[in-house]
Parts: C-alpha cells; structure tokens; sequence
C-alpha cells in the first residue's frame, strides 16, 4: 500500500454476536470480515454491493462508532482504531459520517444559527466571533443565504435541511467524509444538485469521500475508483472506468447486469444474480460467492486473495474466465 494513504484499513473485522433464548450466544454474524483499503488524499472511493454486504458497518467502524473485532484503522499513518484501542479524541472532528439526509437530525425548536454553532461549541476552542465567522464562510458554500440562519428548520424546503445538515459537518473541517447512501430518496434533479455540491464542497475544502451507494450510475460519475463488497469482504476494486468497462469478478458482472442503464457492456444471462446472499452468520467455506456463482469449481474450495495486476483486483480464482466471457453488448 502507498505510504501517502490517508486512510488504511488493515484485516479490519467487525462480528456481531447472534444471540437466542436467555440472551445465549448461538452464532457470529461477521458484517466485516477483512478489508484492506487504502485512500488517497483528495480521492473518492465508491462502495457498493448489495444490501446487507456491510457497506455501512465498514463505515461505521472506521468512523469509530463501531470498535473493529480484529484488524485496524490508520488515519494519516496514525492507528486510530483497533480492539481495545481508544479512538484518539483530536481525530473526531477529521472523520465524519453523513447519514443518508442529514437535515433530518436538526433539532426543530432551534434557529439554523443554534443548530450550526452547536457542534463548534462542542468540539473547538473558538470564540463567538470566531465561529459565527465560520459559519457564514460555510453557509455560502453550501449556496444558501446568510439570513437563513435566522429560520427554523421547518421554515425551509428539505434540500435546503439536507444543505443545512452537511454545512454543521464541514464548520469541523474534516478531512474525510463518509457519505453513506447520500442520494437515496431524492428525484433525478435534486440528485444532480447535489452531487454538484459534493464535487464542489470537495474541491474547495480538499476532502477526502469515501462515498457508499446503491445507484452504480451515481457511483461511476462521482467515484474515482470502486470496491465491491460481498459478505463482508472487498471481492473487486479499480479505478471507476476500468471497473465498469472491463469487470473481472463473476459478483460484479452479476451486479452491472442487474443495473443495464448505466451503459457499459452489458454481460451475459451467465451472470445474472441468482436468489440472495447467504446469511452473514453462516459465511460459507471457500469462496464466499460460490454458491451463486455460474463459475464455481473445485478450486473455489478455498478462499481467494484479491489478485492485482496494476490498480485493478479481483478476488477470484478464475477472474481471467470470467473477463473473457463475451458481454451481451459485444455477442450482439
Ligand atoms: N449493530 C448491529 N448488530 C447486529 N448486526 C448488525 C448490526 N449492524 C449491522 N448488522 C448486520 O451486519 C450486516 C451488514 O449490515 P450493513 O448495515 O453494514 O449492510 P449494508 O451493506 O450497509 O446494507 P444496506 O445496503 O441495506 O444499507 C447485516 O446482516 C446486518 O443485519
Ligand atoms: S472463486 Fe470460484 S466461486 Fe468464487 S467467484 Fe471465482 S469462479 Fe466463482
Ligand atoms: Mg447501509
């Protein structure tokens, strides 16, 4: 991994202990099951992967809201957590993480101006001065008007909330932003808005997204590069372009078939999904997608490593044969 990472995960797991009658512990449900990334400064990196893969448990555990089971969390060559590791007070403003709408958490009985010092007053040392003068700085950057720090939440429409809501998280001045399903819920226009506000918000105050999502549309324009999730695990990662051009692991081309209007080449029948992923607490052995996997032969009996050439990796033994299947697009 590069020296200059920003952010680096290393073996990080998070289990959840599954529990039956009289609170007994009858199972593991392992949600993150080792993860090796590494983020650059200034980078967008994508996660995708279907519901339940542990999209936000990864984020949730870098963020320190959840104490990792094994592995760590370096931030800025730092270790940051770790079990057992208290997460470094000095680092909680540098690391944030935005729900899907952050307006939703404005107190209504508040003006904007309270909602927008309250976490200044929390965690910097700054004067009133000092901070009203932030704010203004920040309130415009989001595009909204000076005066209406003097409304109410329910004074405003819900993507100004939504604006509102990221404005308190960048007053910290973080250098990495986990946006977690940031779009979900909103119509085409409004989407558009704001993922021109992420991109802008990122060049002016040198930010760092890892930027987790369902729409893999939404992930190809925004992402610079895009790890796929399975079971707890990254099974693919690549720069954006070479991953939605040319996928390699059988998981990936399942989950663009599924997704056809976001152009690309469309794969195979070969590849389309088939049921759902096993239960988290019952991982099988061997490589995890096996039993949905149209590729699956005796030497997925055992777990496969992600295999790179240059910045692109797969984590399948038979990535080489399932590249070269014929697309849909190219078979046509
Ligand atoms: N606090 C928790 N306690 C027990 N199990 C949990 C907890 N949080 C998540 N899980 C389980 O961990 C697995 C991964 O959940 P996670 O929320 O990370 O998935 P996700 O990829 O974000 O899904 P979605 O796309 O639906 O948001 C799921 O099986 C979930 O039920
Ligand atoms: S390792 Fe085997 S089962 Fe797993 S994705 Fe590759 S071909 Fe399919
Ligand atoms: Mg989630």
């Amino acid at each position: 991994m590069p020296d200059a990472a920003l952010l680096e995960t290393r073996g990080l797991k998070r289990h959840f202990a599954v529990r039956g009658l009289l609170n007994r512990r009858i199972g593991t449900l392992r949600a993150l099951d080792g993860v090796d990334l590494a983020v650059e400064a200034g980078e967008v990196l994508g996660i995708v992967g279907e519901s339940g893969c542990g999209k936000s448990t990864l984020g949730k555990t870098i963020m320190g809201i959840h104490q990792p089971t094994e592995g760590e969390v370096r931030f800025a060559g730092v270790r940051v957590a770790a079990p057992g590791h208290p997460r470094p007070k000095s680092l909680r403003a540098r690391l944030q993480y935005v729900y899907q709408d952050p307006g939703a958490s404005l107190d209504p009985s508040w003006t904007l101006r309270r909602s927008m010092h309250e976490p200044l007053v929390i965690h910097t040392d700054l004067s009133r001065g000092q901070r009203e003068e932030r704010i203004r700085e920040i309130i415009a950057a989001v595009g909204l008007p000076v005066t209406h720090l003097d409304l109410y939440p329910h004074e405003i429409s819900g993507g100004q909330q939504r604006r509102i809501g990221l404005a308190r998280i960048l007053c910290l001045g973080p250098r990495l932003v986990i946006l977690d399903e940031p779009t979900s819920g909103l119509d085409v226009s409004v989407q558009a808005a704001v993922l021109a506000l992420f991109r802008e918000l990122r060049e002016r105050f040198g930010l760092t997204y890892l930027f987790i999502s369902h729409d893999l549309a939404v992930v190809r324009s925004m992402c610079d590069r895009v790890a796929v999730m399975y079971l707890g695990r990254v099974v693919e990662i690549a720069p954006a372009a070479e991953l939605f051009a040319a996928p390699r692991h059988p998981y990936t081309r399942a989950l663009l078939a599924a997704a056809p209007r976001i152009g690309g080449p469309r794969v195979t029948e070969n590849f389309t999904l088939q049921g759902e992923p096993p239960d988290p607490s019952e991982i099988p052995a061997g490589c995890r997608f096996r039993g949905r996997c149209p590729l699956a032969a005796p030497v997925c009996a055992e777990e496969p490593a992600l295999d790179f050439t240059g910045p692109h990796g797969a984590a399948c033994w038979r990535w080489r044969e399932a590249a070269r299947l014929p697309s849909a697009a190219s078979s046509s």
